[in-house]
């Protein structure tokens, strides 16, 4: 593994964040050294404070310089946000902010979730191995859209009591991007979109259903379905390995992928990538981070499957810089590390954060 001569230098904005957040991102940092010494890349980290610990040291989940930082890096790592300190619901800054915050500044309409099923985990999935074994789907979940962001979105008291609103708004470009997209990927997997709305209830889903066909036409390769949410939450558990890509909108999305992410066994494994516009210059912004939460109950603790983030880093190198040789060596040592019996405790082994850290940069 000596170095190739050809090395590249890349800025990263780092974002640990909360509870596990921090635990998981050394790791992951690690293993970028790791991978960058040995095939000459120099990667710089900019650690920043993002979320719970922002609110702490600065008062606002997200400050605008750090923002601009991220404008400026070649991409953003960011590793969990929140916890029950911030949780009060009067409160008017919340470490969710700083999340929401920076995937709108950046612009980061779609949110790519894959989920393979390890043959060696099917132990650890809830289904039985059987239905579980061939699952390899990619969620593209639409990011800045959507009720998360629609306004009026506000309470506010009656006569007859307490009353908040939510928009749930859609404009055709914000479809499209995200169909184009969701279409183009599935041209390098399996050639199956499957759409999910909720068509039969919601003027924004029959907006999204008809964008999507319209987008289809340019993709005759493609088989395309559409799936209502409630329907597709039932397919998930019965048949996950008959999908490919899955799009829909943000807060379908949100809940998808969460059914999703335990299929495979654990949603400590699961890393995720948030790509924006590409840029007049041809850059695009792109964030990464584990599919998975703060975890405040194990945080500090040593024992978090830092997979997830690990992973995240290595769709970094490919998406971000195109480094794709160097994503898949980090990609297959951590299935051979798993493979072989190094696992953390959510996954009912006895490895810890950084013993898992060790292994992998020992398997590449
Ligand atoms: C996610 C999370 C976030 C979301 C929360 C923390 C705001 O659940 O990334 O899926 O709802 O988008
Ligand atoms: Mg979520």
């Amino acid at each position: 593994m000596g170095t190739t001569g050809s090395g590249l230098e890349k800025r990263i904005v780092v974002f640990g964040g909360d509870g596990v957040g921090p635990d998981v991102m050394h790791e992951a940092l690690r293993v970028l050294e790791a991978v960058g010494s040995s095939a000459g890349h120099t990667f710089t980290f900019d650690q920043r404070q993002l979320g719970g610990c922002a609110i702490d040291a600065y008062g606002t989940a997200l400050r605008s310089e750090d923002i601009e930082a991220a404008w400026e890096a070649d991409a953003v790592l960011l590793g969990a946000v929140g916890g029950p300190q911030w949780d009060d619901p009067n409160v008017k800054v919340r470490p969710e902010q700083g999340l929401l915050g920076i995937r709108k500044a950046l612009g980061l309409f779609a949110n790519l979730r894959p989920v393979v099923a390890n043959e060696a985990l099917l132990d650890a999935s809830p289904l039985k191995a059987d239905r579980v074994r061939g699952t390899d789907l990619l969620v593209v979940r639409e990011l800045t859209g959507g009720l998360y962001f629609g306004r009026p979105s506000r309470r506010w008291r009656e006569r007859r009591g307490r009353a908040a609103v939510d928009t749930l708004v859609y404009r055709e470009h914000e479809v499209r991007r995200v169909a184009e997209l969701a279409f183009q990927l599935a041209q390098q997997r399996k050639q199956h979109v499957t759409s999910v709305d909720k068509s039969n209830v919601l003027s924004s889903s029959r907006l999204w259903r008809e964008i999507v066909n319209e987008v289809a036409e340019g993709y005759p390769d493609i088989r395309l379905e559409h799936m209502l949410v409630d329907a597709m939450t039932m397919k998930l558990i019965q048949q996950p390995s008959g999908y490919d890509v899955i799009v829909t909108e943000n807060m379908f999305g949100d809940i998808l992928t969460d059914e999703a992410s335990v299929l495979g066994g654990s949603i400590g494994l699961l890393p995720s990538a948030s790509l924006g516009t590409v840029a007049t210059n041809g850059r695009r912004p792109g964030l990464y981070e584990p599919i998975h939460g703060s975890a405040p109950d194990i945080a500090g603790q040593g024992i978090a499957n830092p997979a997830g983030m690990i992973l995240s880093a290595a769709l970094m190198l490919r998406l971000s810089f195109g480094m794709g040789r160097e994503a898949a060596e980090i990609e297959q040592a951590v299935e051979r590390v798993v493979t072989e019996g190094t696992r953390t405790r959510d996954l009912g082994g006895d490895a810890t954060t950084s013993s898992f850290g060790d292994a992998v940069i020992a398997a590449l």
